[in-house]
């Protein structure tokens, strides 16, 4: 079931449930001069993810493709989508474009540096290495500086069905969602290393006004104070390993 929802001027979520393993998987279009893709989902989302995109923007005047990490929910159609609009480009971060892109890719990538901006018409992309947050060597956040909007990946995580904007508190959620993963098969899915709670405070710093998750709602509200408890969970959930 996909359902699309406007949670900021110009920022859809396309929102994709899978019942059988209770979650969500968040794709978002930016609509501007140069459109934006972020998150392409995986390849057999695509024949419905390209669909729900046809009602928002022509996919084929799709000009940037990006994500956080190489991963199938991340980046899985990436080539799908480059084939469906031709004068689209991955951009990713530095170290992303030069051990994943430039080999899996059907175009060349844009490695992006450390807080470079992409200008997309009205909006700008922040692009900030974070390098294993979530997870992965490759693993980067981008801030949509007009909206405010952190592009926060896998971060706040949430199982469930779950609205598209919500303005309550999220951590119990987030960590109900991770101490269920410590229980299963996915088990140590985010390192915690000693690097893990400044990345998130220099998020933290960037004062977003929404995290745009890929996995259940996004936030609305004190995003700031809600990196720091992310911090806080994350340190209880994975820091004892
Ligand atoms: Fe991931
Ligand atoms: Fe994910």
């Amino acid at each position: 079931m996909i359902t699309t929802t406007e949670i900021a001027p110009d920022i859809y979520r396309i929102s994709t449930y899978i019942k059988e393993i209770d979650l969500q998987f968040n794709q978002f279009i930016i609509k501007d001069s140069e459109p934006l893709l972020y998150h392409t989902g995986m390849r057999r989302m695509f024949p419905l993810a390209h669909e729900a995109v046809s009602k928002i923007i022509d996919p084929s005047h799709i000009r940037w493709i990006s994500f956080s990490h190489f991963e199938a929910d991340e980046c899985g159609s990436l080539n799908e989508w480059l084939e469906a609009a031709p004068l689209s480009q991955a951009v990713c971060s530095t170290v992303g474009a030069l051990v994943n892109l430039s080999d899996y890719a059907s175009r060349p990538p844009r490695g992006m540096a450390v807080d470079e901006v992409l200008n997309t018409g009205k909006y700008r992309f922040c692009f900030r290495p974070t390098p294993h947050l979530p997870h992965g060597w490759d693993a980067g956040m981008t801030f949509e500086e007009t909206n405010r909007i952190l592009f926060c990946s896998d971060l706040f995580l949430q199982y469930g069905n779950r609205e598209a904007l919500t303005e309550s508190d999220v951590t119990d959620r987030v960590r109900d969602a991770l101490v269920k993963y410590q229980s299963g098969p996915l088990k140590d899915s985010m390192p915690y290393t000693s690097k893990t709670e400044p990345l998130l405070q220099g998020l933290a710093a960037l004062k977003p006004k929404i995290l745009a998750t890929m996995h259940g709602s996004s936030f609305q509200g004190d995003c700031e104070h809600a990196l720091y408890e992310l911090a806080q969970v994350m340190r209880e959930v994975f820091g004892g390993r």
